[in-house]
């Protein structure tokens, strides 16, 4: 039987039992650089300007419609650095870690991005990879390719089709230390990518589009990937809207052997069924009406008074969109002080934004997820937990007993959790999921889930308070402490507040 997301959620779950805590494989490491070593790779031109504008700006413009200007080397180089780029390097004993602009549960960084270029100035119309540690492009296919123009000729309004992004994950750089509970991070991990993504592309004023839902099948072969390494997860369209649909494999010509040996990324690499299987039986898209499945009305909670939480305001002292980027990294280090009001709405505001429908994002996706939060010291606001309704932005209270403090002790003992200001929860009824998308809805659901952490993770860094994301919990425990029904799931949880030498 083809697995469900909640069978896979529910096989991943992790208990007390369940953290055997094996060492991990240290010789067996995964290369987190992807190298086409046969090819020679296009040097990137340098980085000079980075846009200025305000982090809250950018969230509440709307997106541009029209192409003002061609998308060109520089302007895409630009695009790529913020959103994908080197940011940090720090030693360990056991080795040296280049952090990114994006976090990364372990740091172990499984998305890669490729992009379709198909109008971009002065440059060859092509398939290329992103060298993010040489900052390169590596061209895979070239223009003329009868399967890339197939792809284009299916395509429309491709007259303003600039490029299209693809979004993919390596389950093994992942898998290595999570084994079969992997698939979960690597589409949180690829939500938080699509998010940097499309907020660099908005912010340089590109028109852009979300995509979950493309023959993903197709783009891998054509991309060259060994399909039980390596899937492509999403897609980003800029300029116009292509609709990469089912189409016969046979009429995409085989890459090189090299180039499909590059999904590989350790010496002897574990497959792990469970990811197979789940992502596999994802492969169809089940057509939806646009329609809400109205995830919060099916997690088994009842508020009981709702509270208005947004003001729509851009705050007055805070770091730039680039210096957010450019600065944000997991901090842990959370000092038991209480969180202004107007600062948590401030955040909350900024997910909201990203949540709604009206920011390029395809379809309903974003209804595939649920928001709440645990007050832990937030001024004004009564200990507890809260669903917020992300129409009317209001927050109903649901119950105090919930605590930070508990949370922390499931989030398997985390105990610096316990003095962060809020926990934001990311939840969903799978079962639901299940049924209005099928297995392929999980993805929806997590990598919304990403995308929105995301966006607090830069909203935090703006504001100078602390953020960091947990994907470690102990799944029953967590669903039982928010009440949750037994279909539902808490599936990532991102806490804020203010820390020590921000
Ligand atoms: C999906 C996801 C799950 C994460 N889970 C945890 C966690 O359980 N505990 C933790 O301390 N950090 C967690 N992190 C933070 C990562 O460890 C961090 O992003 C990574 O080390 C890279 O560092 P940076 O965010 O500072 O760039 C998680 C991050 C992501 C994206």
């Amino acid at each position: 039987m083809n697995p469900s997301a909640i069978s896979y959620h529910k096989t991943t779950c992790y208990d007390r039992n369940r953290m055997r805590g094996d060492p991990l494989d240290w010789p067996n490491q995964p290369r987190v650089f992807k190298a086409y070593d046969s090819i020679e790779a296009i040097p990137l031109p340098e980085v000079d300007k980075l846009p200025e504008i305000d982090l809250w700006h950018l969230y509440f413009s709307k997106t541009t419609k029209r192409l003002e200007s061609g998308l060109d080397l520089k302007r895409l180089s630009q695009i790529l650095s913020i959103s994908y780029g080197l940011t940090s390097t720090r030693s360990y004993s056991e080795q040296t870690v280049l952090y990114r602009s994006v976090a990364s549960a372990g740091a172990l960084y499984p998305a890669e991005i490729y992009f379709f270029a198909f109008s971009i100035d002065n440059f060859q119309p092509g398939l290329y990879h992103y060298g993010i540690k040489d900052r390169s492009l590596t061209p895979l296919r070239g223009g003329d390719d009868s399967a890339l123009m197939s792809t284009m000729t299916d395509s429309f309004e491709t007259q303003s089709l600039s490029a299209v992004f693809i979004i993919s994950g390596i389950f093994f750089r992942s898998s290595w230390k999570y084994r079969d509970r992997a698939y979960r991070y690597i589409l949180l991990d690829a939500g938080h990518l699509i998010e940097n993504l499309a907020l660099a592309l908005k912010a340089t004023g590109l028109p852009y589009a979300i995509d979950y839902d493309f023959d993903d099948g197709h783009i891998g072969h054509l991309i060259g990937f060994d399909d039980q390494k390596e899937v492509s997860l999403a897609s980003v369209h800029v300029g116009g809207r292509s609709s990469i649909t089912q189409k016969e494999l046979t009429k995409s010509s085989s890459l090189s052997p090299a180039i499909i040996e590059a999904s590989s990324v350790s010496p002897v690499e574990t497959v792990y069924e469970d990811i197979i299987d789940i992502h596999r039986s994802g492969i169809n898209i089940t057509k939806q009406s646009v329609k809400d499945p109205d995830i919060s009305s099916k997690l088994g909670l009842n508020p009981l008074e709702w509270i208005p939480i947004s003001q729509n305001k851009v705050p007055d002292k805070k770091l730039t969109y680039s210096e957010a980027v450019l600065r944000r990294r997991s901090r842990r280090n959370f000092i038991n002080q209480k969180l202004k009001k107007t600062t948590f709405i401030q955040l909350i505001d900024i997910v909201f934004a990203a949540r709604a429908e009206n920011f390029s994002v395809a379809k309903g996706y974003a209804g595939a997820l649920s928001i709440g939060f645990l007050a832990g010291n937030i001024e004004e606001l009564p200990p507890g937990f809260y669903l917020a309704d992300t129409v009317n932005k209001t927050a109903g209270y649901v119950d105090f007993e919930p605590t930070t403090n508990k949370m922390a002790a499931i989030c398997l003992n985390q105990q610096w959790l316990c003095s962060a200001s809020v926990h934001f929860l990311f939840m969903s009824n799978l079962n639901t999921i299940d049924r209005f998308w099928g297995p392929r809805g999980y993805r929806y659901a997590m990598m919304t889930a990403g995308r929105l952490g995301h966006a607090l993770y830069l909203g935090a860094t703006a504001l100078g308070l602390g953020c960091c994301g947990i994907g470690a919990f102990y799944d029953d425990e967590g669903k039982n402490i928010l009440g949750l029904n037994q279909e539902s799931y808490l599936l990532y949880l991102v806490a804020v507040g203010e820390v020590k030498g921000m």
